[in-house]
C-alpha cells in the first residue's frame, strides 16, 4: 500500500537548529501522528543538507573537516528532534552514500538525455543563498534576504534545461490546483514561470565540498540540485537507477522502504516560503526531465520573527526551542506555534503571547475543563466504559469530519480552533447545567451531564494528541474507565515575568 509521504526541508548544517527549523519539523510530526492515528501508513522524512561553500566555511572556522562538522551538527538536529518528541521515519544526510550515488546517477541520466549540457556562466551570486540572482531579484546586486552584496562569478558549468519545462510546468499547475499551496502562493509562482525560465547552472568548479560529477569530477553538483534529490534518494530511487543495486536495496530496507512506488510520489513537501521557488519550479522540472511522477503538494508556511525582529546571531535573539520547552513544557510550545498563527502566514514569537495563550487556552480552557469534570465525576464512582450516545458527542463526531478536512488542507490552526471551540462549549455547558446544583433535585440528570462530558473529553483527547502527545497520553490515562484519582493540574498557571 502506498504510504503517505511527508517531508521537511533538509536543513543546512552551517549552523545549529532553532525555533524556525523546529516549526516545520513539528508540523510534519503533527500531520504524521494525525494520519497514523487514523490508520494511514506514513513515511515521514527529515534530514540535513551538508554540502556547499557555507558548510566548508563553517567547518574551516571551527578548525575541523567539513564531514566532522556536518556529523556534529546533524547529531544536534537529531538530538533536538528527540527532545521535541518528533517521531520521523527516516533521516537523510546528503553525505549518505545512498544519496550521493542517487544524485550522480540522476545527473548522468539527464546528461545522456540532453537535459543537462556543458556551457559557461557568469553572473552575480549570493554565497549565503547559494544562488545566482539578477538585478530584478536582488536590486543593486544586494541579496534581499541576507542584505549582503552579490559576488561576480564566471565559470564553466553544466546547465539544466529548465527553460524547456516552462509550458509543461504551467500546464501541470493548471491541472493540479492543489499542488501550489496555500493557493495564495500559486499566483506568484505561475507569474514567475510565465515571465520566462532560464536554464539553471547546476555544477561548480570552485566548490570542493560537493558531490563530484561522475563523468567529469572537476565539477561538483550545485548544492540545490543535490539537495532536492534527497526526497527521491530517501524514497529508494537509487535501487532503480544505480549500478550497485544490492547496496541501494539494503539501504532501502534500513530506511523502511520496500519499493520506491510505496513511498513516491510525496504527498506533501512542507517548507518555508523562502525556498518555495526551488520546490515549486525547479524540483518539478527536474522530475519531469527524469520521467518520475511529481509530488502532490508543495506547501510553504510563513516566517517567524521574534519579538518583532528577524532572528539573527548579531541580534542574539535566536529562540532555542529546547530552552522554552524545558522552562514551560514541550506541549505548550507545540500547541502555541500552531494555535497562534494561521499555518501559511508569518508569525511573531513573543514570550507575552506565549504566556497569554498558555493561560487562556491550556490552563483555563482545557486544564480546567478536565479537572472540574473529573472532580464532579469523582462523586459518582468509576468512570464509565462502553458505548454511549449523547448530543454533545454527536456534535463531536461531526466536528471530527471538519477537523479531518482542516488537517488534510494543513490548516493546523483551524483544526485547533475547532477543538477549542468545542472545549469552550463544554465549559459553558457545565456553567449552564450546574451539575452541582442539579444534583440536589435530580441526581440522575446531573450524572448524565458528567457522563456526556467524560465521553466527549475522550474525543477531544484524540484530537489533542498529535499536537501534544504527552498531554494526550496523560488525558487518556485520567479519563480511562475506572476510579477517579486526585491529579495535579495539567497546566499550572504561569505568571508573566517582568
Ligand atoms: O533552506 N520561520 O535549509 P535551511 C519559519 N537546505 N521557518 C523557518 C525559519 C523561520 N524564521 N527559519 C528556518 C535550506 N525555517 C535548504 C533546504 S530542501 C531540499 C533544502 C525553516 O537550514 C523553514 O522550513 O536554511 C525553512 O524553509 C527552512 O527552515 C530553511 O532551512
Ligand atoms: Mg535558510
Amino acid at each position: 500500500m502506498k504510504k503517505f509521504y511527508i517531508t521537511t526541508p533538509i536543513y543546512y548544517v552551517n549552523s545549529y537548529p532553532h525555533i524556525g527549523h523546529s516549526y516545520t519539523t513539528l508540523a510534519c510530526d503533527i500531520v504524521s501522528r494525525y494520519k497514523k492515528s487514523r490508520g494511514v501508513p506514513v513515511h515521514f522524512l527529515t534530514g540535513t543538507d551538508e554540502h556547499g561553500i557555507n558548510i566548508e566555511k563553517a567547518a574551516q572556522a571551527a578548525g575541523v573537516s567539513p564531514k566532522e562538522w556536518a556529523d556534529k551538527v546533524a547529531a544536534a538536529y537529531k538530538d533536538l528532534w528527540k527532545n521535541l518528541n518528533i517521531e520521523y521515519d527516516d533521516f537523510i544526510r546528503t553525505t549518505d552514500r545512498r544519496h550521493e550515488g542517487t544524485v550522480q546517477a540522476v545527473f548522468e541520466i539527464l546528461l545522456a538525455k540532453g537535459d543537462i549540457y556543458l556551457g559557461h556562466y557568469s553572473g552575480m551570486y549570493c554565497n549565503s543563498c547559494e544562488t545566482y540572482m539578477d538585478e530584478t531579484e536582488a536590486p543593486g546586486f544586494v541579496c534581499p534576504i541576507h542584505k549582503k552584496p552579490l559576488n561576480e562569478v564566471k565559470e564553466e558549468t553544466y546547465f539544466f534545461k529548465l527553460s524547456k519545462y516552462q509550458d509543461a510546468l504551467l500546464k501541470f499547475y493548471e491541472n493540479n490546483p492543489d499542488f501550489l499551496s496555500p493557493s495564495f502562493r500559486g499566483t506568484e509562482i505561475s507569474n514567475f514561470v510565465k515571465s520566462g525560465l532560464k536554464d539553471l547552472s547546476v555544477t561548480r568548479t570552485k566548490v570542493a565540498w560537493g558531490i563530484p560529477v561522475l563523468s567529469n569530477p572537476a565539477h561538483t553538483v550545485y548544492v540545490w540540485f543535490d539537495a532536492l534529490i534527497n526526497y527521491v534518494s530517501a524514497a529508494g530511487l537509487g535501487a532503480k537507477i544505480c549500478k550497485d543495486k544490492a547496496f541501494f536495496e539494503m539501504e532501502n530496507k534500513k530506511a523502511g522502504v520496500k519499493n520506491f512506488e510505496d513511498v513516491w510520489p510525496a504527498d506533501v513537501h512542507l517548507i518555508g516560503k523562502e525556498i518555495y521557488r526551488f520546490h515549486a519550479v525547479i524540483w518539478p522540472a527536474m522530475l519531469m526531465a527524469l520521467g518520475v511522477p511529481l509530488p502532490k503538494k508543495v506547501f510553504a508556511h510563513g516566517w517567524w520573527t521574534v519579538e518583532g525582529e528577524k532572528m539573527s546571531k548579531t541580534l542574539g535573539n535566536i529562540v532555542d526551542p529546547k530552552k522554552v520547552a524545558d522552562e514551560y513544557g514541550l506541549d505548550p510550545l507545540r500547541f502555541f506555534l500552531f494555535r497562534e498563527v494561521p499555518f501559511g502566514a508569518d508569525g511573531d514569537f513573543s514570550m507575552d503571547a506565549f504566556i497569554r495563550r498558555y493561560n487562556a487556552d491550556l490552563a483555563n480552557d482545557l486544564g480546567n475543563l478536565l479537572s472540574r469534570t473529573l472532580n464532579m465525576a469523582a462523586k459518582y464512582g468509576d468512570l464509565p466504559a462502553g458505548d454511549y450516545k449523547c448530543e454533545l458527542l454527536e456534535k463531536a463526531y461531526k466536528l471530527d469530519k471538519e477537523i479531518e478536512r482542516h488537517m488534510d488542507a494543513l490548516a493546523l490552526d483551524k483544526a485547533l480552533e475547532a477543538v477549542w471551540s468545542l472545549i469552550g462549549n463544554m465549559n459553558r455547558y457545565i456553567d449552564d447545567k450546574k451539575p452541582w446544583a442539579l444534583a440536589k433535585t435530580d441526581e440522575a440528570a446531573a450524572k448524565t451531564v458528567i457522563t456526556d462530558l467524560i465521553y466527549t473529553l475522550r474525543r477531544v483527547t484524540d484530537w489533542v494528541t498529535p499536537f501534544m502527545p504527552a498531554t494526550g497520553a496523560e488525558m487518556k490515562k485520567r479519563l480511562s474507565p475506572g476510579p477517579v484519582q486526585k491529579y495535579a493540574p495539567l497546566f499550572p498557571r504561569l505568571e508573566i515575568k517582568k
